[in-house]
C-alpha cells in the first residue's frame, strides 16, 4: 500500500482546510504507516503556476503550508513530506506522459473548463496539462491509494487512463511500468461552510474574517466568531432530518460532530431542543480545545524558516530516491537513451 496526495499551497489556512484534506491525511498516516505502508504528502507548488500568481506569495505559502501540515499532525519522519519543485522527477515524468495523454481526454476535464472559462485561447498550457502533472505525481511513486476530494475524482480517473495506455503501449503485460491508483474520497468529506452564509464554502478569499476560523485565531477570537455565527431562531432538532433547509444550523452541528469525532445524530441527541445560546458556547469551547495546540505549534513553526526548509529538504531527498526506479523504467520503456 502506497498513499500519495498533494495540496496546493495557499495562505490563510482555516478550519475548512483542516477538516477537509489535512485531518484526513493525518488519519491515514496514523493508520497506514503503523501497518508498514508509506505515505507521501506534497505541496503542489508546480501546479500553482498554472494560474497567474505572485512568486513571493507562492514561496511564503509553500512554507506556511508545511508549517500547518506539521502543526496538524503530519509527522515528517513517518510520512514523506516535500514540495514538487525539489523533486524534478515530477516535471520530467509529466513530459514523458504527455506522449500518452490525449488532447480529447484533457479537453473533457471539468476543472479545465471551469478555470479556463470562455477564454480558452488565453489560458496557460500549464492549466490544460495540469492533470498530466497530477498523474505524474502519483504514478511516479506507484501509488495504490490517493486521498482526494470529490472534485479531483476525474483527475484520478485520467491518471488511471494514462497509466493503462502507457502500460499497454510500452510495457509487457507481466511487467507493467505503472500501478493503477484508486481514489479514496473521505466519507463525509467534511464540507465546511462560511459562518456568515450556510450556502458558501468557508474560504480564505471571503472578505469577512468573521466567516471563517483561521488556524491562527486565538481562543477569544474563536469564541467570538462562533457566537456571532449566523443562525436561525429555532432550537436544534432532535434528529438530522430536522436540519433540512437550515444550512447554518447544519454547518455548526457538522463542525461540532467532526471536531468531537462523533456523528450528527449523537450531537443532536445531546443538544436537540436547546437553543443556540446553549449550543454555541459548547461549540466554541470544543473548537478552542482542539485548535489551541495546533495554533500554538503552527505559530512557532511558521517563524522557524530554517526548520521548515530542513523538513522540505529531507522529504525531497527521500522522495527523489523513491521516484528514481519508476522514472528510469519510464525512460527505458520509451526508448530514450539516458546513458
Ligand atoms: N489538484 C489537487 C487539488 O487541487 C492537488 C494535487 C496535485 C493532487 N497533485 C495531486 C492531489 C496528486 C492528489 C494527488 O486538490
Amino acid at each position: 500500500m502506497r498513499i500519495v496526495s498533494g495540496i496546493q499551497p495557499t495562505g490563510n489556512l482555516h478550519l475548512g482546510n483542516y477538516l477537509g484534506a489535512i485531518r484526513n491525511w493525518v488519519a491515514m498516516q496514523d493508520e497506514w504507516t503503523a501497518k508498514g505502508a508509506t505515505c507521501l504528502y506534497f505541496l503542489a507548488d508546480l501546479h500553482a503556476i498554472s494560474m497567474p500568481h505572485v512568486p513571493a506569495d507562492l514561496a511564503a505559502n509553500t512554507r506556511e503550508m508545511v508549517a500547518a501540515l506539521v502543526a496538524c499532525g503530519i509527522d515528517p519522519q513517518r510520512s514523506v513530506l516535500f514540495n514538487q519543485a525539489q523533486v524534478p522527477a515530477h516535471a520530467e515524468l509529466q513530459w514523458l506522459l504527455c506522449g500518452t495523454a490525449r488532447m480529447g481526454w484533457l479537453g473533457r476535464m471539468t476543472q479545465w473548463k471551469d478555470k479556463a472559462g470562455k477564454n480558452r485561447e488565453g489560458a496557460s498550457v500549464a492549466l490544460y496539462s495540469y492533470p498530466v502533472l497530477q498523474a505524474a505525481d502519483v504514478l511516479l511513486y506507484q501509488a495504490t491509494h490517493v486521498p482526494v476530494g470529490e472534485d479531483q475524482k476525474q483527475h484520478l480517473e485520467l491518471a488511471r487512463d494514462i497509466a493503462q495506455k502507457f502500460n499497454n503501449d510500452f510495457a509487457s503485460e507481466d511487467a507493467p511500468v505503472f500501478t493503477l491508483p484508486a481514489p479514496i474520497i473521505p466519507p463525509e468529506a467534511a464540507r465546511i461552510m462560511s459562518l456568515r452564509d450556510g450556502a458558501a464554502k468557508m474560504s480564505k478569499s471571503d472578505p469577512s474574517d468573521m466567516s471563517r476560523i483561521n488556524l491562527t485565531d486565538d481562543a477569544d477570537t474563536i469564541m467570538q466568531k462562533v457566537k456571532k455565527a449566523r443562525t436561525d431562531p429555532e432550537p436544534l432538532p432532535g434528529e438530522a432530518a430536522g436540519l433540512e433547509g437550515r444550512a447554518e444550523a447544519r454547518n455548526l452541528v457538522a463542525i461540532y460532530a467532526v471536531m468531537a469525532g462523533c456523528d450528527v445524530a449523537t450531537v443532536l441527541a445531546e443538544f436537540g431542543g436547546q437553543g443556540f445560546g446553549r449550543f454555541k458556547p459548547a461549540l466554541g469551547d470544543l473548537l478552542v480545545d482542539r485548535l489551541a495546540p495546533i495554533a500554538a505549534r503552527f505559530r512557532d513553526l511558521r517563524a522557524d524558516r530554517t526548520a521548515l526548509d530542513a523538513i522540505l529538504a529531507q522529504g525531497a531527498a527521500r522522495a527523489r530516491t523513491l521516484a528514481r526506479p519508476t522514472l528510469d523504467a519510464t525512460y527505458a520503456a520509451l526508448g530514450l537513451v539516458t546513458g
